[in-house]
């Protein structure tokens, strides 16, 4: 697909496929921008497996912002193997945005910088709507949440804990289902839910919760069940094959936000004069990001997807093993291993925090695979 951008916000911008298996000089680099008036054309190759991705803005320094205003959609990947799957698909598969912001009085967003915890804003808003309704028809539904929150973390929780099952996270579909009562969703994480609405009566009202949240952060959207609803959808006890661990050839330690106030890899900002990785093309490393201080940091890396091998606050969640992640929440003092497979470009990419208070401040640094 190729995608002519036309910049007419009046200052630099660029757009950033998250996720996307892109070449380096299509990929949204935050140095790599387009000038105020001026267009350029993303080449999107889509040679990867069916999975929800998203794009956004990534102009160095501001995407904090632009996010914050709006510059945020999904992008969605279908392939033939899920179209065989027979999963919720059309009216049935929606798209579900979350963000939190604040408001002034006559309407406009407020935003208030704060680069300790980042954004955080009072209100919870889904697809452009504050805690909105959904009807829905007794059937599954196959829902593709992203949190597109400038730092916010959430916990889903349906209802007083009823079962959703994911069937996909960052990377695609997952080897197979998992039926989870409670999930976690830092910034910029994916993940995809089938719920089944005959397990309740019409009219039952069923409020998505964000446990983590406080006030006006608590209820995310309500689902109000209606009569109808023929059911065509299933969900098969094997999604997709899951790919064997590569062999890492080498490993790489990242220590954040060690023994200083700012928000630094290793004790470094970014610099984009300096390459910090040069993984070879086609090889995998184990990458141990070390979280020194007690916010979390979701670390995101462009252009390439890894797995998730070991976490020192305990198990690795069923889901997250069963499938590729792009971005995975560093809790507070937590140490997280990730197992990166560096295809299939080679070129410059940056990995950074997706926590865009803390990579405005320079929490990214630049790799080039070789
Ligand atoms: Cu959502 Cu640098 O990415
Ligand atoms: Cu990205
Ligand atoms: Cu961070």
């Amino acid at each position: 697909m190729v995608i002519r951008q036309q910049n007419d916000l009046g200052f630099e911008s660029n757009v950033h496929l998250h996720g996307g298996y892109v070449t380096a000089g299509h990929d949204g680099h935050p140095m790599d921008v387009i000038a105020a008036g001026k267009s350029f054309e993303y080449h999107y190759p889509n040679h990867q497996d069916a999975a929800s991705l998203w794009y956004h803005d990534h102009a160095h320094g501001r995407t904090s912002r632009t996010l914050y205003y709006g510059l945020v959609a999904m992008y969605v990947l279908e392939d033939d193997l899920e179209r065989e799957l027979d999963l919720p698909t059309g009216d049935y598969d929606v798209p579900i945005v979350i963000a939190d912001h604040a408001f002034n009085k006559d309407g406009s967003f407020r935003y208030v910088e704060n680069v300790d915890l980042g954004f955080r804003g009072d209100t919870l808003v889904v697809n452009g709507a504050i805690s909105p309704r959904m009807r829905v028809e007794r059937r599954k539904y196959r829902l593709r949440f992203l949190n597109a929150s400038n730092a916010r973390s959430y916990t889903l929780r349906l209802g007083s804990g009823h079962v959703m099952t994911q069937i996909a996270g960052d990377g695609g579909l997952l080897e197979r289902p998992v039926r989870r009562r409670s999930i976690p969703l830092h910034p910029a994480e994916r993940i995809d839910l089938v719920i089944d609405f005959r397990d309740y009566r019409p009219g039952t009202e069923l409020v998505l919760q964000n446990t983590d949240g406080s006030g006006g952060t608590v209820a995310i959207m309500r689902f109000d069940v209606v009569r109808g609803g023929g059911e065509d959808a299933r969900v098969p006890r094997r999604l997709k094959p899951l790919d064997p661990l590569p062999k890492p050839v080498t490993s790489r330690t990242w220590d954040l936000a060690l023994g200083t106030a700012a928000w630094e890899i290793n004790g470094k900002s970014f610099d984009p004069d300096r390459i910090d990785a040069t993984p070879k093309r086609g090889t995998s490393e184990r990458w141990t990001f070390v979280n020194h201080s007690d916010r979390v940091h979701p670390m995101h890396l462009h252009g390439f997807l890894f797995r998730i091998m070991e976490r020192s606050s305990g198990p690795v969640a069923l889901a997250d093993k069963l499938g590729w992640k792009d971005t995975v929440g560093v809790l507070p003092n937590e140490t997280v291993s990730v197992l990166a497979w560096f295809a299939p470009y080679s070129g410059k990419y940056v990995f950074h925090c997706h926590a865009l208070e803390h990579a405005d401040k320079a929490m990214m640094l630049q790799m080039e695979i070789v």
